[in-house]
């Protein structure tokens, strides 16, 4: 049928019949390295109707936001906001801001992050990228980075605070101060470790911190809590060239998050769903404390390595000073297929249990005991399935 009387155009591309079918979404148990279940009042706050991206209301969810994000980063910074995009976006945003042409970025590399944080600064036209490695499941040290920056004298320092490739928890104390002292600034990725290990972003004298929202907070992926030093601030208005990226420029996100005194002026259209979504993420925090949280992450993950202590299995990482607390990687026992075993745990439990990524790939499995999952009552649903699952696939039995 013709779509207007006398129209030369007709609608030829059907309406798809699978949309019309209602929407089912099953209920899993997301104990992999993220994203993981948001709790009912962040699931609970994403119902409500829509709100305008500069509506008085939404305006002040921004402002509780900026206050609850300096709380988990534990800093002052007035450059203090979030993107509107999963945690690549804020390793992206981070690198282009910091960065200019003529420039040389130093990044460490001990797993997959530092890997794409190596691809994503090659992007950055005129910047030269360096990278110090260790042995994935192995931190740098003070030692380590000095001999690095005295070689390579970079402007930045790109490093990851916990590895969610291998487990590894990078400490982070005296580095910022060391960048500094070499005329640096530090980028430090939290995006598996804020709300779970302690942290301190003014104390450490990092420059440039983000993290994610579906990991510890519990909140939908898709808004990226970031902030800046002020040192990064007067770095990036500084810029002999703007951001090359207008949705990243922290100049103009900075005016439409109210960071700069400033009247706020349009930039992008935020999605108000996922502003009540980390509004109420960052107020379960606030609730519970900081500190609380970090207990309540180290308890749960020594509760998941004794059971697997138990089993006879190792971990990735074998010092267990720089095991992070709410993600443990499993080196595989031999003969065990862990493709079968994620498998097998989904599909009979609707547990997540994940395979390795980049150099811990076809090498271990990943738990996450992150945000509301860090408790009792998941592991022992994770040991269910995982004890099932090892029983189950076997390479042998293929
Ligand atoms: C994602 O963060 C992952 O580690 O797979």
């Amino acid at each position: 049928m013709a779509y207007k009387k006398g129209s030369k155009y007709e609608i030829t591309v059907k309406a798809p019949t699978q949309l019309l079918k209602p929407l089912t979404v099953p209920t899993k148990t997301l104990t992999g390295p993220g994203p993981s279940n948001c709790s009912n009042r962040v699931l609970k706050s994403l119902g409500n109707q829509l709100l305008g991206h500069l509506h008085a209301e939404t305006i002040q969810l921004m402002d509780e936001i900026k206050l609850g994000i300096q709380y988990i980063f534990q800093t002052r910074n007035r450059l203090t906001l979030a993107v509107s995009a999963s945690g690549h976006g804020a390793m992206e945003a981070s690198l282009g801001n910091i960065l200019e042409a003529g420039e040389t970025i130093l990044i460490v590399v001990n797993g997959f992050w530092g890997e794409r944080a190596i691809n994503m600064a090659s992007r950055l036209a005129g910047v030269t990228v360096r990278s110090i490695r260790s042995e994935p499941g192995i931190p740098i040290d003070l030692r380590q980075l000095e001999e690095s920056l005295k070689e390579h004298k970079p402007d930045v320092v790109f490093m990851v605070h916990g590895e969610s490739s291998t487990g590894m928890r990078q400490p982070l104390e005296g580095f910022g101060d060391m960048v500094h002292k070499y005329g640096g600034l530090l980028i430090v990725d939290t995006v598996v470790t804020i709300g779970s290990e302690p942290f301190f972003m003014d104390d450490w004298s990092i420059d440039v911190v983000y993290t994610g929202s579906q990991k510890v907070l519990g909140a939908p992926p898709g808004l990226s809590p970031i902030s800046f030093s002020l040192l990064a601030e007067r770095k990036i208005f500084s810029r002999k060239t703007t951001v090359p990226v207008f949705y990243w420029d922290m100049t103009l996100l900075g005016e439409y998050w109210g960071c700069f005194d400033k009247p706020r002026t349009y930039h992008h259209t935020i999605s108000a769903t996922l502003v009540y979504g980390l509004r109420e993420a960052l107020a379960r925090i606030a609730e519970e404390g900081l500190e609380a949280s970090w207990s309540r992450h180290k308890t749960a993950g020594k509760i998941l390595k004794r059971g697997l202590a138990l089993r006879g299995l190792q971990c990735f990482v074998k010092n267990s000073e720089y095991q992070l607390n709410g993600l443990v990687s499993i080196e595989l026992p031999p003969g065990v297929d862990g493709k079968l075993v994620c498998e097998y745990a989904m599909k009979k439990y609707k547990v997540e249990i994940s395979g390795g990524l980049g150099p811990t790939n076809g090498k271990v499995l990943r738990i996450g005991l992150l945000g509301v999952n860090a408790s009792g009552k998941r592991i022992g649903s994770i040991f269910r399935a995982l004890d099932d699952g090892l029983r189950n696939s076997s390479k042998s039995k293929l």
